[in-house]
């Protein structure tokens, strides 16, 4: 069984089993769980309501004087595949052990970029967390993208693997905040490279930024100007480079095998590489990579968007001006032009199919 497969298994069996899984306790709760559970956009102590998420609808509260934010899970949820389907249990889980990390000596500075959860419960398919008084990020300074990457990199060490760092993840109130934990897996940082082993060494922390998150601000950027984002890509490859260098400085310190080390150092050379002799090459490996592959997620959750079709655009205007470029970097897999096309155009098809609102 791969890891994937091990996942799914254990967290179906959970499931079915009729376990609860809590965090924290109903008492330290601002209001009584009854009333939190019959929430509705409604209910006076409801400030906002978040009703577009795929896996769960979100309310703000106000309540002891404070705002909160209660998550219910979505019955059934909308994605339709196992991991949307085990990710409110998959949140709970990885609740329970970032509360944890937490409490430890120095554990609230060091995941302070985690949001605290006041309880969660699974089986009542509820979650209660402060409010984050903040913003999606308009503007990846060099502040942001810091304090990003230190927060990847803390989680990586401690093994947590988090694969959906999309724009609507991350808030920004003076300091940059995670706060959905549905698709953040368990993996061993000494010996894998994520939380599918070592099966698939394209997925890590900065490709899945730069995948889910990253590319789609570039993309706007791009439209401004081609300097611009590659300034942008410039500096947040700086960052990036940095944070890897350190993470596998720690990772050696830590025992960590010869495989994983061999594998960060190839990113860490390729990027220093580009740093130096010019970012083109990288620019376009970057974006053709991370274009395709968001896209087979949308696609494969049957969850498309706006944002989806823009992606389509972008990589059929890459392949028809870039193609040789394309080629000689390695990205077509030996299959040439039209099978590309073809592709693409299925793609734009289904999600125009399966669009699901911004
Ligand atoms: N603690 C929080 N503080 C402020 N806003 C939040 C918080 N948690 C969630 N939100 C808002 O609700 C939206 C959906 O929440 P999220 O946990 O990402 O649910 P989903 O699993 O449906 O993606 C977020 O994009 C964000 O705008
Ligand atoms: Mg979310």
């Amino acid at each position: 069984m791969t890891p994937e497969q091990q996942r799914h298994q254990a967290q179906l069996a959970f499931a079915a089993s009729g376990a609860e899984l809590e965090v924290g306790s109903p008492a330290d709760c601002p209001l009584p769980v009854e009333l939190l559970l019959a929430t509705a956009a409604a209910s006076p102590w409801v400030t906002q309501h978040f009703a577009g998420g795929l896996t769960a609808e979100v309310y703000r509260i106000e309540a002891g004087g404070r705002q909160w934010t209660l998550k219910r899970a979505r019955m059934p949820c909308k994605v339709q595949n196992v991991d949307g389907q085990t990710s409110f249990l998959n949140e709970v889980q990885r609740r329970a052990e970032i509360q944890r990390l937490k409490a430890r000596p120095g554990g609230a500075e060091r995941f302070a970029a985690l949001v605290d959860t006041q309880y969660a419960s699974y089986r009542q398919g509820l979650l209660l967390s402060p409010w984050i008084a903040g913003e999606a990020v308009q503007e990846w300074d060099e502040r942001r993208l810091l304090q990003l990457f230190d927060c990847l990199h803390v989680l990586l060490l401690e093994g947590l693997f988090e694969w959906d760092l999309c724009a609507g993840n991350i808030l920004d109130d003076g300091r940059i905040r995670l706060f959905d934990f549905g698709y953040m897996y368990r993996f061993d940082p000494l010996r894998a490279f994520n939380s599918n082993g070592t099966a698939m060494p394209q997925f890590h922390g900065a490709e899945r930024f730069e995948t889910r998150h990253y590319f789609a601000h570039l993309l706007r950027l791009e439209k401004q100007s081609e300097a611009r984002a590659l300034d942008a890509f410039e500096l947040e490859k700086r960052i990036a480079l940095q944070a890897y260098q350190r993470l596998q400085r720690e990772l050696r310190q830590r025992g960590a095998s010869p495989g994983v080390l061999a594998w960060l150092e190839t990113l860490i050379q390729r990027w220093q590489g580009a740093l130096r002799a010019g970012l083109d090459g990288l620019y376009l490996e970057e974006a053709w990579r991370s274009h395709w592959l968001d896209l087979h997620d949308d696609l494969g959750g049957q969850t498309c968007t706006p944002l989806t079709l823009a992606r389509i655009d972008w990589l059929q205007d890459c392949l028809a001006a870039r193609h040789p470029d394309l080629q000689s970097l390695g990205l077509l897999a030996g299959r040439g032009q039209e099978h590309w096309r073809a592709q693409l155009r299925q793609a734009h098809g289904d999600a125009t199919r399966w669009q699901v609102g911004a």
